[in-house]
């Protein structure tokens, strides 16, 4: 069923098109281009999440070798992308608006402990906070720690039972790539009582689509012509 109400548009890695992607410029550009909402990836390091995507340094930086085993000191001596360094999450949160909510991607093992003692630590509006993972085991600890914090459960596969795994796990989201996605699946989850949030959707077609599905939100590397 095509869907009327406005969709929630996530800045994907910030504005990702645009700016190298999970710096502290590229959340600023997603911002200047409107968007609410950002989502980003953290990984566990030393007593702190820095926010990057992949498992190795190469593809964003002049880094080599794996992210969890660097230093803090390697890790900010590092190029991110037009000299960005390689942010921590709690400078994404000095920088960007309190308005704009943050989707906080949790991409290793032990990154839910440390995020929900940071959340607490900054008493932040918990309205504007979504934390995901593919890591569903990762996205349950986040849970029993902070179960007023909605979760959302990332899959790149199409599971067997549709969204019952995200039921499962007291999710609020369920994110989907659009790869597989049905209206079958949409539907499912729908009934579920769980938000679809689909990505990467970065053509206007795409986009056409998703509402046509009646899905509830998006990730997009380009805020500014993907609109809700
Ligand atoms: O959260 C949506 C999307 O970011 C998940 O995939 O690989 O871009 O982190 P990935
Ligand atoms: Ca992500």
């Amino acid at each position: 069923m095509a869907s009327s109400h406005k969709l929630t548009v996530f800045a994907h890695r910030g504005a990702r098109g645009y700016e190298p992607e999970n710096t502290l410029r590229a959340f600023k550009r997603a911002e200047e281009l409107g968007a609410k909402w950002i989502e980003l990836d953290v990984y566990p390091v030393e007593d702190k999440l820095v926010v990057i995507h992949d498992l190795r340094l190469e593809r964003t930086t002049n880094g080599t070798g794996f992210v969890w085993n660097q230093s803090l000191d390697t890790l900010r001596s590092l190029d991110a992308g037009k000299g960005e360094k390689i942010p921590f999450l709690n400078e994404v949160f000095d920088t960007i608006s309190e308005e704009t909510g943050i989707n906080i991607e949790l991409k290793w093992h032990g990154a839910a402990a440390l995020v929900a003692s940071f959340l607490r630590q900054r008493k932040l509006n918990l309205n504007r906070i979504l934390v995901s993972s593919f890591i569903h085991a990762e996205l349950l600890v986040f849970k029993k720690l902070m179960p007023e914090v909605p979760i959302g459960a990332l899959t790149g596969e199409l599971p067997l039972k549709f969204a019952s795994f995200a039921e499962e796990l007291g999710a609020y989201s369920i994110h989907p790539t659009i790869e597989f996605i049905s209206s079958e699946f949409v539907d499912d989850a729908h009934q579920r009582g769980l938000k679809v949030y689909v990505y990467t959707v970065n053509h206007p077609e795409e986009l056409e689509w998703m509402r046509q599905l009646g899905v509830d939100g998006v990730f997009t590397d380009f805020p500014d012509k993907i609109r809700g």
